[in-house]
């Protein structure tokens, strides 16, 4: 394997090619344990697990695991059509990272949304075989009756799906707003759900994913990453 230069290490961090980022060495705006390095040809014997650019902190991590709240109005997706894209909300060097959700949001939901480059990770949390329980605060057009509340539990078959899907849990707080939990992530499945039993949903707020709930600190729009606990109990579904 090639040595670990800090050219290199910027490179993967999503700060450009290697040219790009020797650029950033030689601007004299990058440094190693509080020391500017000039040398972008420098070879790193240890990956340090920070490295300062412009004045920011990067983690050196190369595995990306993020929680955002996802505002609403925001597209979950690279190329949005009308909207801006949670992506956006994101330092641009991570876009070269390959960085994707896990699921997605309707531009009209908000709440927990997860994100990484690492393909295990997503299949993991995304795959309905998995059945990793995604948990939602809804509000609705009209009170929540009794028969439809034993339908969704039951089971209800969605338009152009074969199989039927069902409310793991159901809560009610209100006469209108409930919480659902769905093991699966079907594209709006759950305005799709409740639409099939009669009713409509006019809020949605995805509240957690598996273990994991949308951090209160975290405001609309705002992101952190995932601690390796967070991380290894999503994985290992404790
Ligand atoms: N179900 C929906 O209908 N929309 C979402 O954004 C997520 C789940």
């Amino acid at each position: 394997m090639p040595a670990l230069t800090l050219d290199r290490l910027l490179s993967s961090l999503g700060f450009g090619s290697r040219k790009d980022s020797r650029a950033l060495v030689r601007m004299g705006i990058v440094a190693l344990n509080g020391e500017i390095q000039e040398d972008p040809f420098i070879e790193l014997e240890t990956r340090p697990d920070f490295v300062s650019v412009n004045g920011e902190e990067i983690p050196t991590f190369e595995d990306l695991y993020i929680m955002m709240h996802k505002p609403l109005g925001i597209e979950c997706s690279h190329n949005p059509r009308y909207h801006d894209s949670v992506y956006s909300l994101l330092p641009s060097r991570f876009l070269g990272m390959n960085i994707k959700s896990v699921g997605r949001l309707d531009v009209d939901s908000s709440g927990l949304l997860l994100l990484s480059n690492k393909g295990d990770f997503i299949h993991h949390l995304e795959s309905p075989k998995k059945g990793v329980l995604k948990r939602y605060d809804v509000t609705l057009a009209r009170p929540l009756e009794k028969a439809q509340e034993k339908e969704l539990l039951s089971g209800v078959i969605l338009k152009n799906e074969k199989r039927a899907v069902v409310a793991r849990t159901l809560e009610k707080k209100t006469e209108t707003q409930v919480e659902i939990e769905i093991g699966e992530g079907l594209y709006h499945q759950v305005r799709r759900m409740f639409a099939a039993v009669g009713n409509h949903v006019e809020e949605l707020r995805r509240l957690s994913i598996g273990t994991l709930n949308l951090d209160p600190q975290l405001k609309p729009k705002e992101w952190r990453y995932l601690s390796s606990i967070e991380v290894n109990q999503l994985m290992n579904g404790v």
